[in-house]
């Protein structure tokens, strides 16, 4: 099996900032709770935009970055729990705007905070079993459609905005684990008809399944791969609280610095955040040919996954 070449990123985020006074002025809540408890200081608020557009707007910005005939795009798939429709899927419309020619697969996917990582184990797949040169992964939430702003427990954390990733099969590492616990309790958001169709967790428990799984993820990956923390250049996890990062990066002494973390600026975008970190990434320069990355996802399923990618 070949693995991936990350060929370009782009992303998109809403006009709207919103600040944590801001939110103190919605609920009881304040800029110092907000800042030590999970490192966000502001986050992103769609006003004009939505999942749709932001999607667009992320995937053409990875594609101006590539030099390529968008005909060699093979395949679209976003991932989103906040699209605008049942159908059609954001991927449809993407294929539209985008000016993608009619022979391309486009379709959403829906895997919460892991949606991302899910996208990228199927692309990896495809570029293994098909002709496509070329698949566009997106990670796109519009999460203010979903937060209920008088939940002051949750209505603190969430951002939206978008981030997109092209890529292309090449003779470079791969390895990737998923994992599956189904479980409704913890972390839910109602869909389609429902009257309360929020974000719903228990904040604790999902503190505590975050930490253990980012750490077994990354331990499991790692052995799978033949390497070890300090063969990797950077992790990425999604940034779902500061804190959870912080919990897991103390496991690896001497490497905390692999840890990125920009959660301050966005808040947790779900299924975006961890194509919005590659996007920094990648203008700081850090996504240089050879360098290896560990991604880690998890979210609501309860689910979660790790991939190792080389660049
Ligand atoms: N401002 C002020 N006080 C608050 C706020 C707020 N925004 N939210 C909750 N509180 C209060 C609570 O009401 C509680 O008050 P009480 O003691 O009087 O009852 C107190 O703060 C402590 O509440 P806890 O829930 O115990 O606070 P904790 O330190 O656990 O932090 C948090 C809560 C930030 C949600 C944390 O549990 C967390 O980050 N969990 C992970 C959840 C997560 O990341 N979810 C994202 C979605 S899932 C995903 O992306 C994977």
């Amino acid at each position: 099996m070949k693995g991936i070449q990350i060929v370009s990123t782009g992303k998109a985020l809403p006009e709207e900032i919103i600040t944590n006074d801001d939110l103190s002025r919605i609920v009881d809540t304040s800029d110092e709770w907000i800042t030590t408890r999970t490192g966000i200081k502001k986050r992103y608020r769609c006003r004009q935009e939505n999942t749709t557009s932001l999607a667009v707007n992320a995937a053409r910005n990875a594609v101006k970055q590539a030099d390529i005939n968008t005909d060699d795009i093979g395949a679209v798939i976003v991932a989103t729990s906040t699209a605008e429709n049942a159908f059609p899927s954001t991927a449809a419309i993407v294929q539209k705007e985008l000016g993608l020619s009619e022979n391309v697969l486009a379709f959403d996917l829906s895997s919460a905070c892991t949606g991302f990582l899910h996208a990228l184990n199927v692309g990896h797949a495809l570029l293994n079993s098909t002709d496509y040169k070329y698949i566009l992964l997106i990670g796109s939430e519009q999460m203010s459609k979903i937060i209920d702003y008088t939940d002051r427990s949750t209505c603190v954390l969430f951002g939206d905005g978008a981030g997109a990733v092209l890529i292309k099969a090449d003779d470079n590492m791969y390895e990737q684990i998923n994992y599956t616990r189904g479980n409704e309790d913890v972390l839910v958001c109602k869909g389609l008809g429902a009257q309360d169709a929020y974000v719903q967790m228990n904040g604790n428990a999902v503190f505590r399944f975050a930490v253990d799984v980012l750490k077994q993820g990354i331990d499991e990956i790692l052995k799978k791969s033949d390497m070890t923390i300090a063969d990797i250049d950077y992790i990425v996890c999604h940034q779902a609280n500061e804190r959870i990062i912080n919990h897991v990066k103390k496991k690896y002494p001497g490497h905390e610095d692999k840890f990125y973390v920009n959660i301050a600026e966005y808040g947790n975008t779900s299924a975006a955040s961890i194509p919005i970190a590659l996007d920094e990434l990648a203008e700081k320069g850090c996504l240089n040919k050879g360098r290896k990355l560990i991604l880690a996802g998890f979210g609501a399923g309860l689910s979660w996954s790790c991939a190792l990618i080389e660049t």
